[in-house]
């Protein structure tokens, strides 16, 4: 059976089906917490920037996506920002840089239409499954995104996800790869997903670690456009 589309899994997540409103609240809840210690207060401005924000509705952001899909605003490429320059003060690019071709060619267009002292934040997997949004091209570590984000000062980095997070994913997946059949992996993500997701907690532990980041989930990193 195909993959399903961007499309299908966006359209199940708000669907009103007796079926898909069933699958919704028997799913298990995340493998993973936020670190708390990530910063989030920076401004918004008048006009700000979500990048592939699709099946959601992020407010006091301009939503754009690669497909016209439920939430989005602006259906665009965001290798080529179909906005002047110096616009928006703050951008959120939230695991988004792994799905595109050419991610210097989205950093360039970001800073272009970021205005002087805007915020940019940008977050990236670094130990995570294969997941096509529609495509999956690359992993980061902290020092490969802070080389893409050359142009910019560096206020804050760290790890959002942590090294429990990346081994419930993984074994949540192993687990899957075992099963010839959907409806037995979708039966298995879900029981081990309700019986492993306590564990999840061991990273608001572990992500004081400094070496938390050696198998660290996903990344991220604040940074700001000189001037301003
Ligand atoms: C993994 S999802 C991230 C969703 C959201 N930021 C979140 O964290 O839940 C990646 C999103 O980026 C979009 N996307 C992929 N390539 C893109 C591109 N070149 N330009 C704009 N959006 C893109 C996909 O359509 C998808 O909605």
């Amino acid at each position: 059976m195909p993959p399903d589309s961007l499309e299908d899994i966006y359209r199940r997540r708000r669907s009103t089906r007796w079926q898909d409103r069933l699958r919704r609240l028997l799913a298990p809840p995340a493998p993973l917490v936020m670190n708390p210690a990530e910063p989030k207060d920076f401004p918004l401005g008048r006009w700000n920037l979500y990048l592939g924000g699709a099946g959601s509705r992020p407010a006091g952001y301009v939503n754009l996506d690669l497909f016209p899909l439920p939430g989005v605003d602006v259906a665009a490429d965001a290798e080529q920002l179909p906005f002047r320059g110096n616009l928006f003060q703050r951008v959120e690019c939230d695991a988004v840089l792994e799905h595109v071709r050419r991610p210097e060619q989205v950093m360039a267009e970001i800073e272009r239409v970021l205005a002087p002292g805007g915020y940019l934040h940008v977050v990236t997997p670094f130990c995570h499954p294969f997941h096509e949004y529609p495509k999956d091209y690359r992993r980061y570590t902290l020092d490969g995104l802070k080389e893409l984000a050359g142009g910019f000062e560096p206020i804050a980095e760290g790890w959002r996800t942590g090294p429990t997070a990346t081994l419930l994913v993984f074994a949540i997946e192993y687990a899957k790869l075992l099963l010839p059949w959907r409806a037995w992996r979708g039966l298995v993500h879900g029981v081990l997903g309700w019986l492993l997701f306590p564990l999840r907690y061991l990273d608001l532990l572990l992500l004081r670690a400094p070496r938390a980041g050696r198998i660290g989930n996903h990344c991220y990193l604040w940074l700001r456009k000189p001037g301003g």
